[in-house]
């Protein structure tokens, strides 16, 4: 492939965006006991102390790459005015009766709860541990959610999640749980967000906004782009996202976006080869994609030469800048959407801060790369993000599994104090 030879038109918009406000020290405090235990007996046996502790509990190809629970589901709440023990046992009672019910996995079910800026801040009315979502791109302009707590659910059957939220949301009975599991007297529902991904799912449900004619998603892709996301070494290790110290030691942050993907050029201009160079890299080959096993081709190292020689850049090659120690910063629980029905993803990642989503994402803009070759704008042969339309992001805490349930709930005052005496 000569020089150039990938370049793709449209029309880029050109421009920097600074990174935001990073996550707030509250993360460094001192590790204080958590004002809300369990509150209903024992859930089942060696549940994990941290909520995004999923790995362990997902099957693996041949090669020990995890596979991603095959549906999802997000549930976005309020707290139903001010926040009491009540509210906390009545969550945390509903939470431990799901884990009674099925098994940690995605055979049974795993979730996690996490909690947003205007929690800590509006109803606790605290100094918050995670920033308020930003833009984070010269070419966006999201809506930023204002949800109280979003719960995540994941597993391999959907009328599973479709039982769980109407037992949740609407009081329906759940068949092999005693009593109601609805959330209602504590928690006020704003929104659903439905998803799945995993092979032949995104084939299946091709049939919506944003894909061409034509099915052009393979019935083997497990996303509407064609490709495999989410290799062991192209993720962030539990360990690595976990937060070591402090008020929420063993919890970590969630990132929550809405995007539309808009993939009539993708499919419809591109050739296979295009798709691949915006996907990995131009350099990497279509061996080189077929001979993958635990980490994705697309070397950092090379992306000069990406700019320089080829006038296009990978995806995976420009998000892998933000590597630290070999490998990235955030682990992506992303999954597909025919939400609106419309082709979507919802990105869903964990980091141990908020800050290390911005850089990564900073890293996947490529912004400056215009300033070394100018058929790379912020849009055009830069990645996938002429493809992708961010409409809405948030940002959330998400404690260790003892805490879950109204963190922090009854601990405002001596908190707060703390935080003035520290000026
Ligand atoms: C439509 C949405 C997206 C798709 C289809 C997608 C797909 C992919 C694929 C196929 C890879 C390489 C293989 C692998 O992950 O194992 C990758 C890597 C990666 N992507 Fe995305 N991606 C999307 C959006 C994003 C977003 C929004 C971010 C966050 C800012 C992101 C961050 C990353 C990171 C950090 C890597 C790994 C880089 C490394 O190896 O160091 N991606 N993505």
């Amino acid at each position: 492939m000569g020089a150039g030879g990938l370049l793709v038109g449209g029309a880029g918009v050109l421009g920097l965006r600074a990174a935001g406000a990073g996550a707030r020290s509250l993360l460094q405090r001192p590790q204080r006991t958590p004002p809300h235990g369990p509150q209903a007996g024992p859930a089942g046996p060696a549940l994990p102390a941290r909520q995004h502790a999923w790995i362990d509990h997902l099957p693996t190809d041949r090669y020990g790459n995890p596979l991603a629970p095959r549906f999802d589901r997000l549930l976005f709440f309020d707290v139903r005015g001010p926040a009491t023990a009540r509210h906390a046992q009545r969550l945390e009672a509903a939470l431990q009766a799901l884990e009674r019910r099925y098994r940690w996995g995605a055979d049974g079910l795993l979730f996690t709860v996490s909690w947003g800026h205007s929690y800590f801040s509006g109803v606790l009315g605290v100094s918050s541990p995670v920033p308020r979502a930003t833009r984070l791109s010269s070419f966006e302009r999201p809506v930023i959610d204002d949800y109280h707590l979003c719960i995540h659910l994941a597993c391999n059957t959907e009328r599973r999640l479709d039982a769980i939220e109407a037992a949740l949301v609407r009081g329906r009975r759940l068949p092999g749980v005693p009593g109601s599991l609805a959330l209602e007297p504590a928690l006020i529902w704003r929104q659903t967000r439905r998803g799945f991904t995993g092979a032949g799912l995104p084939a299946a449900r091709q049939h919506v906004g944003g894909i061409p004619a034509g099915d052009p998603v393979q019935a083997s892709a497990p996303l509407f782009m064609g490709f495999r996301s989410g290799l062991l070494r192209n993720q962030a290790t539990e360990d690595a996202v976990t937060i070591e110290s402090g008020v929420f030691r063993g919890g970590t942050t969630m990132q929550v976006s809405q995007m539309e993907l808009q993939l009539d050029d993708w499919y419809g201009l591109l050739s296979a080869r295009q798709r691949v160079a915006l996907m990995y890299s131009p350099q990497t080959t279509p061996a080189q994609l077929r001979a993958i096993t635990t980490d994705a081709p697309g070397d950092p190292r090379q992306l000069t030469q990406a700019i320089r020689q080829y006038g296009v850049i990978g995806h995976a090659q420009a998000a892998a800048q933000a590597r630290r120690a070999g490998r990235p910063l955030i682990i992506r629980r992303d999954f597909d959407t025919t939400d609106g029905g419309h082709a979507g993803v919802h990105f869903v990642s964990v980091q141990r801060s908020i800050d290390d989503f911005i850089v990564t994402r900073n890293a996947m803009n490529a912004a400056g790369a215009h300033l070394a070759d100018r058929r790379i704008t912020a849009t055009a042969n830069n990645g996938i993000n002429a493809f992708i339309n961010v409409r809405r992001r948030a940002n959330y805490l998400m404690p260790s599994r003892a805490d879950r349930s109204f963190p922090l709930l009854g601990a405002q005052r001596p908190l707060a104090m703390e935080l003035a005496a520290d000026g």
